[in-house]
C-alpha cells in the first residue's frame, strides 16, 4: 500500500508560550541524556494524507486512546539531531535536511505519512529559537532534538493508520557515553535481516535490540556489536552508532546495504576522513574474524562508533562470540576526526560542505 501524497493545510505554525519557564530549576552543566525536556514541543497531525494544525505548545503529556495503533503494532519512527551554540552565541543545526530526508524514507518504508519540510524543518527551527536558552554551553553538551511520528488511529485492526501524530521535543543533554565503551559480540541474536526494516529509524529496531543489550550488560558490556543475520560473521552496527575500524592505514566501515542505519554522522565522518584527513575509507563487509586477526597481528589500530548522540565514541573492548579484542589506548584517527567534526559544527573552522545551519 503506498502512502498518500503530502499535502498541508495552509495553517502556519502557531505558538503558545509557557507562562513560566522551568529552566531556572535545571542545571545545564549536569543533565543526564534524555531525562530533562525543554519548555516547548511541536504537535501536528495528518489525517488521510492532509497535514493540519502544526503548533508549538508548552511541553506536556499526550492523551491517547487505549486502542491507539502505535501502542499495539509499533508503527512509529523518529530522528535524532542536535543544536549547539557557536562561540559567538548563535544556535546552529548540523545537516538538518538529511534528517528530514531520512525521516521521510523511514515513513515510506513503514507506510506512514511523509512530513512536509515546513513542519519538520520549520518546526525545528522555530522550537530551537524559542528554547535557545536551554542549549547547554558546549563544554557541557547540546540540545538534543527528537522528532517522532506515530500511528494514531484508535483501531486495533492490523493495517497502516489513517491518522498520524508528529511531535518534536528537545532536551538539554550531556554525553551519551562517558568515555570509551565495551561491546558484546553475539552470534545468536540479530538486530535486523535483509528485507526487514533495519535501515529505517523505526522504534521497533531499538526495542528489538533490548534482549541482546541485556545479555551485553550481564557480560559487563555497554552495548552489542550486531552481526549479519545469515552467517553471524559480518559486522553491522551497534544500535546507537555506526562502526569504524582503523586497520593498517585505512578506515573500514560496513556498507549501507539495507540492514543498518544510514547515519548522518557516518556520512560526515567518511567525507572528513577522505577529504580533510587524507585517510582512505573502505565501505565494505568486515567480519569479526578479520577484526580479531588484525588485532592479533597488530594492524588493528582503532575501533570507534559514530552517531548523533554518541558523536565519535572510542571502543575499548570487543568480547563474546569467541572473540576477545582489546583496542590500543592511542587513538589519533578518531581524535582528529572528532575535533574536525566539532570545529565545523561550532563554526570554528570553515564549512566547505554547507553543513551548518545558523539560526540567526
Ligand atoms: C541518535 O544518535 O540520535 C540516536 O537516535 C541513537 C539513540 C539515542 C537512540
Amino acid at each position: 500500500m503506498s502512502p498518500p501524497p503530502i499535502s498541508v493545510s495552509s495553517t502556519p505554525i502557531s505558538i503558545e508560550r509557557v507562562t513560566e519557564s522551568r529552566l531556572p530549576q535545571v542545571d545545564l552543566a549536569n543533565v543526564a541524556f534524555g531525562r530533562v525536556y525543554s519548555d516547548h514541543m511541536l504537535s501536528a497531525r495528518c489525517c488521510d494524507g492532509v497535514w493540519e494544525d502544526p503548533r508549538i505548545v508548552p511541553f506536556g503529556d499526550l492523551a491517547l486512546h487505549p486502542a491507539t495503533a502505535v501502542l499495539h503494532y509499533a508503527q512509529a519512527i523518529f530522528e535524532g539531531m542536535k543544536a549547539h551554540l557557536t562561540d559567538d552565541g548563535v544556535p546552529v543545526l548540523f545537516r538538518p535536511e538529511e534528517n528530514w530526508r531520512r525521516m521521510n524514507r523511514s515513513a515510506r518504508r513503514m507506510v506512514m505519512a511523509e512530513i512536509p519540510e515546513e513542519i519538520f524543518l520549520g518546526g525545528i527551527r522555530e522550537l530551537v529559537r524559542l528554547d535557545r536558552d536551554w542549549i547547554p554551553p558546549n563544554r557541557f553538551g547540546s540540545l538534543y532534538i527528537r522528532p517522532f511520528l506515530f500511528a494514531a488511529d484508535p483501531y486495533i485492526g492490523v493495517s497502516p493508520s489513517r491518522e498520524y501524530r508528529f511531535h518534536i521535543m528537545t532536551a538539554p543533554v550531556g554525553a551519551y557515553y562517558e568515555g570509551s565503551v565495551s561491546l558484546y559480540v553475539t552470534r545468536k541474536w540479530i538486530r535486523a535481516a535483509e528485507g526487514g526494516i533495519g535501515e529505517a529509524k523505526a522504534a521497533g529496531n531499538y526495542s528489538a535490540s533490548y534482549y541482546g543489550m541485556k545479555e551485553a550488560r550481564e557480560h559487563g558490556c555497554d552495548n552489542v556489536l550486531w552481526l549479519d543475520s545469515k552467517q553471524h560473521r559480518f559486522i553491522e552496527e551497534c544500535g546507537t552508532m555506526n562502526m569504524m575500524f582503523v586497520i593498517g592505514d585505512r578506515v573500514v566501515t560496513p556498507p549501507l546495504g539495507g540492514t543498518i542505519l544510514p547515519g548522518v554522522t557516518r556520512d560526515s565522518a567518511i567525507r572528513l576522513l577522505r577529504d580533510q584527513m587524507g585517510t582512505g575509507v573502505d565501505e565494505r563487509p568486515v567480519s569479526i574474524e578479520e577484526v580479531a586477526e588484525a588485532s592479533a597481528d597488530g594492524s588493528l589500530r582503532e575501533c570507534f562508533g559514530v552517531g548523533t548522540a554518541a558523536v565519535v565514541t572510542p571502543v575499548a573492548r570487543l568480547t563474546g562470540g569467541g572473540v576477545e579484542v582489546r583496542l590500543p589506548e592511542d587513538t589519533p584517527v578518531q581524535d582528529e576526526l572528532r575535533e574536525r567534526l566539532t570545529s565545523i559544527r561550532l563554526g570554528r573552522s570553515p564549512d566547505p560542505y554547507g553543513w551548518v545551519d545558523r539560526l540567526l
